[in-house]
């Protein structure tokens, strides 16, 4: 399960976090009379690993989606790497060190499991895409057209690169490397979609349900990966119903409930947080939800509980 791959940042403790990486203040997002996020403030420091939890429609893909430059805020602003990305588009967002996966998950279903890997890679590439101003493109075309031995040396070694991604997912990947990822299961392609996310390197990785539509055993399996990530410095935003992995997983947690950030902390505070238990339950599920065993409920997709 454990690959050489290099991740952006040096593993850092992860009690101690250290300057804020991402910055996002009062951000707000309105459809119509819906306000989707209403005023959220959200922030992660270098080698942290911050869960965004809450029931269904509390503004959590939004916000992903506001912060990816999928989406622009009507209101608030965005810091990222000491730059303000406020609304810059995703391909600018993705530039400056961004990468995300989707609730839904995306692939390319053509294209082979290395060429999904190798898309990510993209933005990294150097020989073949030469920076040159107006012919800029056109080169490109060119160079990948007659494969000059230094685009053909970036491209094995971005291909060799894509093997140690994959092998970050053990056997799961690895074979089915020159197969079409619509051939894939359904948890191999969500697999497929975080290696195309890590192949550029990115200072922060947003991860949205990453072990929805998995069964338990796949569950665990995800968790350990992001275990692994994380202790190999890896910054990581995660959105995730699944409690046990939340509490498992996160330096701190963020919870939302209809587009207001109601509670953020430990994971054992907020687990027990009234707020927070009043948001999953109602007033009715206070006392439950103070059972340390309601960490350890069973893995689903259905949203999430704060008790068996
Ligand atoms: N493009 C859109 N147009 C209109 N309403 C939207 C749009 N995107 C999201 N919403 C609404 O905004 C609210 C927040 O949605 P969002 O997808 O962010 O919730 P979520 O916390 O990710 O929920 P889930 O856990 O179900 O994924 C919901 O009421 C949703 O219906
Ligand atoms: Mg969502």
């Amino acid at each position: 399960m454990t690959a050489s791959f290099p991740l952006p940042s040096s593993p850092l403790p992860s009690s101690e976090p250290t300057r804020p990486l991402l910055e996002a203040r009062g951000l707000v997002r309105r459809f119509g009379g819906l306000t989707a996020v209403g005023g959220v403030d959200l922030s992660i420091s270098e080698g942290e690993l911050v869960s965004v939890i809450g029931p269904n429609g509390a503004g959590k893909t939004t916000a992903f989606n506001l912060i990816s430059g999928l989406d622009r805020p009507d209101e608030g602003s965005i810091r990222f790497g000491g730059i303000d990305i406020t609304g810059k588009s995703p391909e600018a967002v993705h530039a400056a060190g961004l990468s995300r996966t989707f609730q839904h998950g995306r692939v390319f279903a053509n294209l082979s499991v290395a060429d999904n890997v190798l898309v990510g890679a993209h933005r990294r590439l150097k020989a073949v895409k030469p920076a040159w101003p107006v012919i800029g493109p056109l080169a490109e075309l060119a160079l990948a057209l007659i494969r000059p031995p230094s685009v053909k040396a970036e491209e094995a070694a971005l291909r060799e690169e894509v093997r140690e991604i994959l092998s970050i997912f053990g056997e799961r990947l690895l074979p089915r490397i020159d197969q079409p990822a619509y051939s894939l299961s359904y948890a191999n392609r969500r697999r497929v979609e975080i290696a195309r996310a890590l192949a550029s390197r990115p200072k922060l990785l947003l991860l949205d349900e990453p072990t929805a539509g998995m069964n338990q055993t796949e569950t665990a399996e995800m968790l350990e990966i992001i275990a692994d990530l994380k202790g190999r410095g890896q910054t990581i935003l995660l959105i995730e119903h699944k409690l046990d992995m939340v509490m498992r997983l996160s330096d701190r947690v963020v919870v939302l409930d209809d587009g207001k950030k109601i509670a953020e902390g430990a994971p054992l505070t907020v687990r027990n947080d009234p707020a927070v238990i009043e948001a999953y339950l109602g007033h009715g599920g206070v006392g439950a939800a103070a059972d340390p065993a309601a960490a350890a409920a069973p893995a689903s997709d259905q949203p999430a509980r704060l008790s068996a």
